[in-house]
């Protein structure tokens, strides 16, 4: 049986006859529905306007997804969804809740506007248009860099503005890699911004002057930094001033953080960039003015973003975005969901890589020098357990294209690689969702608890120590303790809140049932380590950073265990970022920075280290390939 319907609508008033087919009317009317899903932080709504047979337009009207992650998707799937006329268009890598969070929202949304959602619940047509657009293709520039996290992104900038034109290529639908992951901060050494914000001493100079007499003294590399980070410090306390740190003190606590298996010159150079790579994300507008404690640092190092309400803020969310519109700015080109396959090499020497395009097309990219800034392998978890048995069944942090593609690209070159089974595992990973819960929140004073309610730790420890001992404990878990004036200070801490990561409790007896631990035991270590932190001291652990007590109300518990964060290893570099081939010679054309490049670390990486990697060595490559072009 057919109908004819007459619809009134505003917009369409003129072609109100109606289609119709089967049992049910099509209705050319416009209609607008709403719908909520749940997304990574909260709810997610949208509002679509639409008739029965064409959704008109989505507009996402509230949401609080991850800024530079989830924020990709609520971006991009709208328009998508309205392009292809279909709830079924692809999720957007690496933001996968947001986008289901998106599609489910749509679909209610219709259904909210009386329109069958069904009829858009349809794979999505690859139109011959796509295919055309598909063709191969071939680019030239001075300069292709292969992955757009903060070392790609870095040495772009860098590049370009050292006059050169650059090509940036990233296998993923965003930009940011494991970079924007990053929460902590980046880890400086003698910053104007140590030296404002006001701190006490630090007994953790003492502390890592004697680690380094009773645990490297036939290093000799340690031993002659310790002997200079000693002079220095016998002279600041002759004659105090500013805030003590040192190029010298920072390279011995990543030395001894990666357990002296690290490059020293690597090191060196980190360490000695470190300062000037915080004046340079000033002047591309990403200042860092709050600094902090962070593990396995001997005095406060590590330096954080601000909001505008002077709380800390996630440090990649913050970063990424502005090295992004850094490119834009520059007009750098960049080709995302290009997958680089391959480096073309001529006598030995770089000159371009090959791609593949999201169609399968072949893009071939001709220039004068590669800068490799692929990333880690943290997410190929068969990679990494082959590498590292022991870590099977362990959960990722890391961003899904950290999948070492880089490394087998170089090898084929002949490049060298070093500490591959060094992979690292961060102790407070959400025990739900692997979501990275900072190590700056136990900088900032939060300690960790086991089932029993006691402490079992120096919590700012370093994090193969840190991750062993939480290993340990009953069920290899652990809450990590705070109170409300922790989570006043910090909008990253509100965000694990409202991410419902957190149990919370009046007192710190009904934090400890919340948690299900020995809720007696529990308020009992907290009124002990409430009295270390005034007095300074840590008998039981040694814990030498404080920061305030925690006894305000309410009190907050995430639930944590271990995950793999980070690739210690890659490929063979020197400190002018060249990639070195197995006979220690450098490949002409060829150079490497960031997670994908090894032997900064060592045998275990500092938090904060990573952004110190990434800026300062992605401005070496992207310096570096600029003289090399000429
Ligand atoms: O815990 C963190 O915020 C991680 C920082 C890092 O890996 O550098």
């Amino acid at each position: 049986m057919k109908k004819h319907f007459l619809q009134t609508g505003l917009a369409l008033a003129l072609s109100a006859v109606l289609a119709v087919s089967g049992s049910f009317a099509v209705s050319a009317e416009e209609k607008t529905g709403s719908g909520t899903a749940q997304g990574i932080d909260g709810d997610v709504k949208v509002e679509v306007v639409a008739t029965d047979e064409k959704i008109i337009s989505v507009t996402v009207t509230e949401q609080n997804e991850t800024p530079g992650i989830g924020s990709v998707a609520v971006d991009e799937l709208p328009g998508e969804i309205v392009e292809n006329q279909s709830i079924q268009v692809d999720d957007i890598a690496g933001a996968t809740v947001t986008s289901t969070a998106i599609k489910d929202a749509v679909k209610l949304a219709l259904e909210d506007a009386g329109i069958d959602s069904a009829v858009f619940d349809v794979a999505v047509e690859k139109e011959d248009e796509e295919a055309a657009d598909a063709e191969d293709a071939e680019y030239e520039a001075d300069i292709v860099i292969v992955g757009a996290g903060g070392a790609g992104m870095t040495a772009a900038i860098v590049a370009a503005d050292a006059g050169k034109n650059v090509i940036v290529v990233e296998s993923q639908s965003m930009v940011g890699g494991n970079s924007v992951r990053s929460t902590g901060g980046m880890n400086a050494a003698k910053t104007a911004a140590q030296d404002e914000n006001e701190f006490g001493e630090s007994a953790g100079v003492e502390k890592q002057l004697a680690a380094a007499a009773a645990d490297y003294a036939d290093n000799e590399t340690i031993t002659a930094l310790a002997q200079t980070v000693q002079e220095q410090w016998d002279a600041y306390q002759a004659e105090p001033e500013g805030y003590f740190d040192s190029v010298e003190l920072f390279e011995l606590d990543t030395l001894i953080g990666g357990k002296g298996i690290n490059d020293p010159e690597l090191v060196a150079t980190l360490c000695a960039n470190s300062a000037d790579s915080i004046d340079w994300l000033d002047s591309i507008g990403a200042p860092m003015p709050s600094v902090s404690s962070f593990g396995g640092a001997s005095v406060k190092r590590i330096h954080r973003p601000l909001d505008d309400e002077g709380k800390v803020v996630s440090v990649g969310a913050y970063i990424v975005p502005i090295l992004q519109k850094n490119l834009e700015d520059r007009g750098i080109e960049l080709l995302l969901n290009t997958t680089a396959t391959k480096i073309l090499a001529e006598d030995g020497k770089a000159v371009g890589i090959e791609a593949e395009g999201d169609q399968g097309q072949t893009v071939t990219i001709h220039a004068g020098a590669v800068i490799l800034a692929t990333g880690g392998f943290g997410a190929n978890l068969e990679m990494v357990s082959e590498l590292k048995p022991e870590l099977e069944g362990f959960m990722t942090t890391n961003a899904p294209g950290a999948l070492g593609q880089g490394l087998d690209m170089a090898k084929e070159l002949g490049a060298a690689t070093v500490d591959l089974d060094q992979i690292q595992i961060h102790p407070t990973v959400q025990a739900d969702t692997a979501a990275l819960i900072t190590e700056g929140l136990r900088g900032d004073g939060a300690v960790l608890i086991n089932e029993e309610g006691l402490r079992f730790i120096d919590e700012v420890g370093t994090r193969d120590v840190v991750s062993a001992a939480e290993i340990a404990q009953t069920g290899s878990y652990s809450w990590l303790v705070v109170d409300q004036a922790m989570v006043d200070a910090s909008s990253v801490i509100a965000g694990y809140i409202s991410k419902g990561y957190t149990v919370s409790g009046e007192t710190y007896e009904e934090l400890g049932e919340a948690m299900g631990v020995d809720a007696e035991a529990f308020a009992k270590t907290m009124e002990t380590w409430n009295g270390y932190v005034e007095a300074g001291e840590d008998p039981d652990f040694g814990r030498t950073s404080f920061a305030n007590p925690l006894d305000t109300a309410p009190y907050y518990g995430i639930k944590v265990t271990a995950g793999i964060h980070h690739t210690m290893g890659g490929l063979k570099i020197n400190a002018d970022t060249q990639v070195l081939s197995e006979e220690g010679e450098a490949i002409e054309g060829l150079y490497a920075a960031g997670e994908v490049a090894g032997g900064v670390h060592g045998g275990n990486r500092l938090g904060g280290n990573a952004v110190a990697d990434f800026v300062v060595f992605g401005r070496i490559a992207g310096e570096n390939a600029a003289a090399y072009v000429g």
